[in-house]
């Protein structure tokens, strides 16, 4: 599917209203997506890719499909749940298993909110990029719609009002709680954070779900905070 276009965000869009009833289809989808956006900048075939806080594997089965030798690093086993095995690592991304440069591709879909500490964990994904390779890192900042994760929208209220709430309405233990896997990361503060850093430059900075312009989103003071919804960083290690 086209990316941007309506149908594209309209078709992801559905796809997460299930994602608890099917996750298959879902994650499915949006590891194609994925996919197609990483091939936009770099081919899969015949590269090496890390894939840093896999979960389920959705993305390495996608990308392995295409032909990339992927390897999932994930340091939850309750997250592995029909994971590759042969492929999968059991590991923090603070501390990866690779040499220095060991991949042409280090990729991390929405791991970034659930770090304490972003900048150690993107050191260590430019540490493992070979000089001239990427990074797609991508997460759902805390002032996104869906910041609270399966408490939102009521964080804006408060996290722990939102997560009572949750846990009141469902009578489930939420999975998330703030400040212990779940942080309130910012998506202007991270642009200005990543423009700092001399591993690195940013080859695009766009909200991965927008149907239309989403590069403009991210640049615009405030209003990106919410409008953002979850921020793509495309960034090319330096040599
Ligand atoms: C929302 S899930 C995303 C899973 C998958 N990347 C996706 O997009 O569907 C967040 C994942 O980040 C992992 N994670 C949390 N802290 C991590 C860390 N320090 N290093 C690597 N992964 C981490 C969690 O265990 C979980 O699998």
């Amino acid at each position: 599917m086209k990316d941007p276009s309506f149908r594209r965000s309209l078709a992801l869009f559905r796809a997460f209203m299930r994602e608890q009833d099917d996750p298959a289809t879902a994650y499915t989808l949006l590891a194609r997506d994925a996919a197609d956006q990483v091939e936009r900048y770099m081919r899969l075939d015949g590269r090496v890719v890390a894939d840093v806080g896999g979960g389920a594997g959705h993305f390495t089965r996608e990308f392995r499909r295409r032909g990339a030798q992927s390897y999932l690093f994930e340091p939850d086993p309750a997250e592995l749940d029909g994971a590759p095995r042969e492929v999968t690592v059991l590991a923090d991304g603070y501390l990866l298993p690779l040499a220095d440069g060991a991949a042409d591709l280090c990729f991390s879909s929405n791991v970034l909110e659930h770090v304490a500490d972003p900048g150690t964990f993107l050191s260590e994904m430019a540490r493992v990029t070979r000089p001239d390779g990427l990074i797609y890192v991508s997460f759902t900042n805390w002032l996104s719609p869906w910041g609270g994760h399966e408490w939102a929208p009521w964080h804006y209220l408060g996290a722990d009002r939102a997560r009572r709430r949750y846990e009141r309405r469902t009578g489930r233990p939420a999975k998330h709680r703030l400040g212990d896997n779940l942080f309130p990361i910012g998506v202007g503060q991270t642009l200005r954070d990543v423009r700092a850093r001399d591993d690195v430059r940013i080859v695009s900075a766009r909200s991965r779900y927008w149907p239309v312009v989403p590069e403009l989103v991210p640049r615009l003071p405030y209003l990106r905070e919410v409008a953002t919804w979850n921020l793509l960083l495309i960034l090319r290690r330096c040599p």
